[in-house]
Protein backbone atom coordinates (compact mmCIF):
# COMPACT_ATOMS: atom_id res chain seq x y z
CA UNK A 1 0.00 0.00 0.00
CA UNK A 2 1.25 3.83 -0.84
CA UNK A 3 1.73 6.14 1.63
CA UNK A 4 -0.40 9.06 1.48
CA UNK A 5 2.00 12.26 0.54
CA UNK A 6 1.63 15.52 2.31
CA UNK A 7 0.63 18.65 0.06
CA UNK A 8 3.55 20.64 -1.37
CA UNK A 9 4.84 23.40 0.61
CA UNK A 10 3.87 25.86 -2.44
CA UNK A 11 0.38 24.53 -2.53
CA UNK A 12 0.50 25.75 1.27
CA UNK A 13 1.85 28.81 0.49
CA UNK A 14 -0.48 29.89 -1.82
CA UNK A 15 -3.52 29.04 0.76
CA UNK A 16 -2.23 31.29 2.96
CA UNK A 17 -1.95 33.80 0.40
CA UNK A 18 -5.24 33.29 -0.08
CA UNK A 19 -6.76 33.58 3.24
CA UNK A 20 -4.64 37.15 3.93
CA UNK A 21 -6.58 38.11 0.94
CA UNK A 22 -9.37 37.01 2.11
CA UNK A 23 -8.80 39.08 5.22
CA UNK A 24 -7.85 42.17 3.24
CA UNK A 25 -10.98 42.32 1.70
CA UNK A 26 -12.64 42.72 4.62
CA UNK A 27 -11.47 45.88 5.40
CA UNK A 28 -13.07 49.04 4.06
CA UNK A 29 -13.21 52.80 5.34
CA UNK A 30 -16.57 52.31 6.57
CA UNK A 31 -15.77 49.07 8.48
CA UNK A 32 -16.65 49.28 12.36
CA UNK A 33 -13.58 50.12 14.30
CA UNK A 34 -14.10 47.10 16.07
CA UNK A 35 -13.99 44.47 13.16
CA UNK A 36 -11.09 46.93 11.41
CA UNK A 37 -9.34 45.92 14.45
CA UNK A 38 -9.85 42.02 14.71
CA UNK A 39 -9.00 41.79 10.47
CA UNK A 40 -5.87 44.09 11.39
CA UNK A 41 -5.07 41.62 13.83
CA UNK A 42 -5.58 38.31 11.87
CA UNK A 43 -4.08 39.17 8.97
CA UNK A 44 -1.14 40.48 10.83
CA UNK A 45 -0.72 37.43 12.73
CA UNK A 46 -1.06 35.75 10.11
CA UNK A 47 1.27 37.41 7.84
CA UNK A 48 3.95 36.95 11.13
CA UNK A 49 3.56 33.50 11.02
CA UNK A 50 3.83 33.09 7.19
CA UNK A 51 6.90 34.70 6.60
CA UNK A 52 8.57 33.28 9.44
CA UNK A 53 7.64 29.77 8.05
CA UNK A 54 9.01 30.95 4.72
CA UNK A 55 12.50 32.75 6.31
CA UNK A 56 12.88 29.47 8.23
CA UNK A 57 12.03 26.29 5.91
CA UNK A 58 11.02 27.64 2.53
CA UNK A 59 13.72 30.34 1.40
CA UNK A 60 16.30 28.04 2.43
CA UNK A 61 15.32 25.35 0.86
CA UNK A 62 15.13 27.42 -2.72
CA UNK A 63 18.50 29.66 -2.19
CA UNK A 64 20.31 27.20 -4.40
CA UNK A 65 18.04 27.54 -7.19
CA UNK A 66 17.91 31.06 -6.99
CA UNK A 67 20.95 32.55 -5.90
CA UNK A 68 21.87 35.80 -6.70
CA UNK A 69 18.17 36.50 -8.15
CA UNK A 70 17.10 39.62 -6.91
CA UNK A 71 13.68 38.93 -7.27
CA UNK A 72 14.40 36.34 -4.65
CA UNK A 73 17.07 38.36 -2.30
CA UNK A 74 14.52 41.12 -1.88
CA UNK A 75 11.71 38.67 -0.28
CA UNK A 76 13.88 39.29 3.75
CA UNK A 77 13.78 42.79 3.55
CA UNK A 78 10.23 43.07 1.93
CA UNK A 79 9.55 40.71 5.50
CA UNK A 80 11.16 43.06 7.71
CA UNK A 81 9.52 46.39 6.17
CA UNK A 82 5.95 44.46 6.46
CA UNK A 83 7.08 43.54 10.25
CA UNK A 84 7.63 47.80 10.75
CA UNK A 85 4.59 48.94 9.50
CA UNK A 86 2.78 45.83 11.53
CA UNK A 87 4.33 47.15 14.75
CA UNK A 88 3.74 50.93 13.99
CA UNK A 89 -0.30 49.52 13.31
CA UNK A 90 -0.15 47.93 16.71
CA UNK A 91 0.92 50.94 18.06
CA UNK A 92 -1.73 53.03 16.78
CA UNK A 93 -6.18 52.34 17.15
CA UNK A 94 -8.07 51.92 14.23
CA UNK A 95 -9.96 55.50 15.14
CA UNK A 96 -6.28 57.19 14.60
CA UNK A 97 -7.00 58.92 10.97
CA UNK A 98 -3.82 57.29 9.93
CA UNK A 99 -4.66 53.62 10.78
CA UNK A 100 -6.45 53.38 7.35
CA UNK A 101 -3.97 54.65 5.57
CA UNK A 102 -1.00 52.36 6.78
CA UNK A 103 -3.58 49.32 6.63
CA UNK A 104 -4.18 49.93 2.93
CA UNK A 105 -0.15 50.59 2.31
CA UNK A 106 0.66 47.30 4.07
CA UNK A 107 -2.15 45.75 1.75
CA UNK A 108 -0.38 47.06 -1.58
CA UNK A 109 3.44 46.06 -0.47
CA UNK A 110 1.85 42.40 0.75
CA UNK A 111 0.11 42.17 -2.62
CA UNK A 112 3.32 43.00 -4.77
CA UNK A 113 5.14 40.63 -2.80
CA UNK A 114 3.11 37.49 -2.68
CA UNK A 115 2.43 38.71 -6.85
CA UNK A 116 6.55 38.07 -7.28
CA UNK A 117 6.38 34.76 -4.90
CA UNK A 118 3.56 33.43 -6.83
CA UNK A 119 4.97 33.80 -10.46
CA UNK A 120 8.82 33.53 -10.05
CA UNK A 121 9.49 32.03 -6.33
CA UNK A 122 6.99 29.10 -6.45
CA UNK A 123 7.32 28.08 -10.10
CA UNK A 124 11.09 28.06 -9.42
CA UNK A 125 10.81 25.56 -6.29
CA UNK A 126 8.01 23.24 -7.91
CA UNK A 127 10.78 22.76 -11.10
CA UNK A 128 14.25 22.66 -8.70
CA UNK A 129 12.73 21.40 -5.77
CA UNK A 130 9.79 18.37 -7.05
CA UNK A 131 10.78 15.61 -5.05
CA UNK A 132 10.95 17.96 -1.89
CA UNK A 133 7.88 19.94 -1.84
CA UNK A 134 6.11 17.12 0.19
CA UNK A 135 8.56 17.00 2.47
CA UNK A 136 8.98 20.60 3.44
CA UNK A 137 5.16 20.86 3.57
CA UNK A 138 5.43 18.48 6.33
CA UNK A 139 8.24 20.35 8.22
CA UNK A 140 6.15 23.60 7.49
CA UNK A 141 2.86 22.28 8.77
CA UNK A 142 5.08 21.13 12.15
CA UNK A 143 6.36 24.08 12.92
CA UNK A 144 3.23 25.87 12.28
CA UNK A 145 1.36 24.33 14.91
CA UNK A 146 4.14 25.34 17.20
CA UNK A 147 4.20 28.88 16.12
CA UNK A 148 -0.26 29.08 16.40
CA UNK A 149 0.36 27.54 19.59
CA UNK A 150 2.92 30.41 20.65
CA UNK A 151 0.83 33.47 19.20
CA UNK A 152 -2.38 33.56 21.63
CA UNK A 153 -4.40 31.03 19.88
CA UNK A 154 -7.51 32.36 21.76
CA UNK A 155 -6.93 35.71 20.23
CA UNK A 156 -6.34 33.94 16.57
CA UNK A 157 -9.45 32.46 17.03
CA UNK A 158 -11.30 35.07 18.16
CA UNK A 159 -10.08 38.07 15.31
CA UNK A 160 -11.05 34.74 13.08
CA UNK A 161 -14.71 35.11 14.20
CA UNK A 162 -14.61 38.94 14.00
CA UNK A 163 -13.01 38.93 10.58
CA UNK A 164 -14.97 36.49 9.07
CA UNK A 165 -18.20 36.00 11.27
CA UNK A 166 -19.97 34.21 8.60
CA UNK A 167 -17.61 31.70 7.60
CA UNK A 168 -16.20 28.32 8.22
CA UNK A 169 -13.00 28.19 10.57
CA UNK A 170 -12.18 25.11 8.12
CA UNK A 171 -11.22 27.48 5.75
CA UNK A 172 -8.77 30.15 7.81
CA UNK A 173 -6.03 27.88 8.40
CA UNK A 174 -4.46 29.90 11.75
CA UNK A 175 -8.29 30.09 12.68
CA UNK A 176 -9.04 26.53 12.52
CA UNK A 177 -5.60 25.51 13.97
CA UNK A 178 -5.83 28.35 16.63
CA UNK A 179 -9.56 26.95 17.61
CA UNK A 180 -7.97 23.29 17.87
CA UNK A 181 -5.69 23.96 20.47
CA UNK A 182 -8.11 26.04 22.00
CA UNK A 183 -10.39 23.22 22.08
CA UNK A 184 -7.72 20.56 23.55
CA UNK A 185 -8.31 19.37 26.63
CA UNK A 186 -6.99 21.41 29.57
CA UNK A 187 -4.69 18.20 30.22
CA UNK A 188 -3.07 18.52 27.05
CA UNK A 189 -2.35 21.94 26.66
CA UNK A 190 -0.30 21.84 29.86
CA UNK A 191 1.69 19.04 28.73
CA UNK A 192 0.66 16.27 31.19
CA UNK A 193 0.89 12.71 29.73
CA UNK A 194 -2.02 10.21 30.40
FE1 LIG B 1 7.10 36.09 1.59
FE1 LIG C 1 4.44 34.23 0.97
Amino acid sequence: MELATFPAITSMIRMDHTHVMAAFHRYHAQTPWWRKRAIVELACTALEIHAQLEEEIFYPALSEAMAGDERFTKSKPEHDKMREDIATLRSMGPEDAAYDALFMQLMREVMHHVADEETVLLPTAERALASQLSDLGMRMTKRRMQLVAQNRPGAIAANTAGTFPLASFALMSIGALALAHCLRPAFARRGYRA
